[in-house]
């Protein structure tokens, strides 16, 4: 059955008590995240590749962390399928936060090659970062919401090959998109074929997964601004005020920052978004709306 919600209005936004995996979660707006969970009283699993950031991110995470959350990390690549379908027995097992109600997908890489010298290597190794492994963690997290986070006394069926689950769990799937994935850049472009492209499809996957995740699991992305997160360091000035003048045409008059999303991901990850689905929000200052 599709759920509404009818509880404690005062609990809309609420997200203490559930459990989070957040893929890149030692990057910028994972790690931005994950603290905003942890928080609210979230318990969160961060994975990314380099371990040595990892822990790094988790003891910040854990300093911010309300009583009782769990904070774990798990190392590994998220565009390596076996690695993926491990990560959902550890993280929904008893070693890990023993379930999973929000998926945060915010791994990515980008690299400015213009159209004329795009490395062709390199181009399809951002497809698959930025692409496939947002499809890999969002096929098996979302089949095990499906088929496990299911309401009191809701009976389970066992799914049958070739045909749509018939179990309806709940669940909560973001996505990072960008700005870029509906805008291009101006000035030629500057180098962006490749990054505008996966992040056109990361629009596209978000709605086909909502299609087909339907009734409960909630599938959205984020697109954000021009951030100055690690992704940015060496494509953006060093300094803040030069960075920020770059937006200095926008309603907001900067650009991002990685609390920027924070919210936008609290509000996607609660009862508050439960008609949200198959969309994006952009936390970008207004720059879709006057481009
Ligand atoms: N910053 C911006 O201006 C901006 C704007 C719009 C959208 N975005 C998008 O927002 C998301 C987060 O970006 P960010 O700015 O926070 O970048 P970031 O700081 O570089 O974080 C990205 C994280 O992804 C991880 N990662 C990369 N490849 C991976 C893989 N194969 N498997 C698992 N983890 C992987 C990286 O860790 P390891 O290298 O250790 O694996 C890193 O922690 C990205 O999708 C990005 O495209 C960024």
């Amino acid at each position: 059955m599709p759920k509404v919600y009818t509880g404690d209005l005062t609990k809309l936004f609420d997200i203490s008590g559930k459990k989070a995996v957040i893929f890149g979660g030692a990057g910028g707006f994972g790690e931005a995240i994950a603290e905003g969970y942890a928080a609210n009283g979230c318990s969160v699993c961060i994975s990314s590749r380099s371990e040595e950031k990892l822990k790094e991110a988790t003891a910040k995470i854990e300093a911010k962390a309300a009583p009782g959350v769990k904070v774990m990390y798990l190392a590994g690549d998220a565009g390596d399928e076996e690695f993926v379908k491990k990560a959902v027995e550890i993280v929904t097992g008893p070693e890990g936060l023993g379930g999973c109600d929000i998926l945060v997908n915010t791994q990515g890489i980008n690299k400015k090659m213009f159209s004329w010298e795009i490395d062709t290597e390199y181009f399809e190794k951002m497809l698959h970062t930025n692409i496939t492994s947002l499809m890999l963690t969002c096929k098996y997290f979302g089949n095990w919401m499906k088929d496990h986070n299911l309401e009191p006394g809701e009976a389970y069926a066992e799914p049958e090959s070739g045909k749509p689950t018939p179990n309806h769990g709940y669940g909560k799937i973001i996505n990072f998109g960008s700005v870029r994935g509906i805008r291009i850049v101006g000035n030629g472009g500057m180098g962006n074929v490749g990054y505008n492209t996966t992040k056109g499809a990361v629009e596209m996957l978000t709605k086909a997964y909502a299609a087909d995740l339907r009734p409960n699991i909630q599938v959205n992305a984020i697109g954000p601004n021009i951030t100055y997160t690690p992704m940015m360091v060496g494509l953006l000035p060093p300094d803040e005020q030069t960075r920020n003048n770059i937006a200095a045409a926008l309603p907001a008059q900067r650009i991002g920052y990685e609390i920027d999303v924070v919210g936008p991901a609290i509000f996607l990850a609660s009862a508050a978004s439960d008609m949200v689905t198959a969309t994006t929000i952009y936390p970008d200052g207004g720059l879709v709306a006057t481009s």
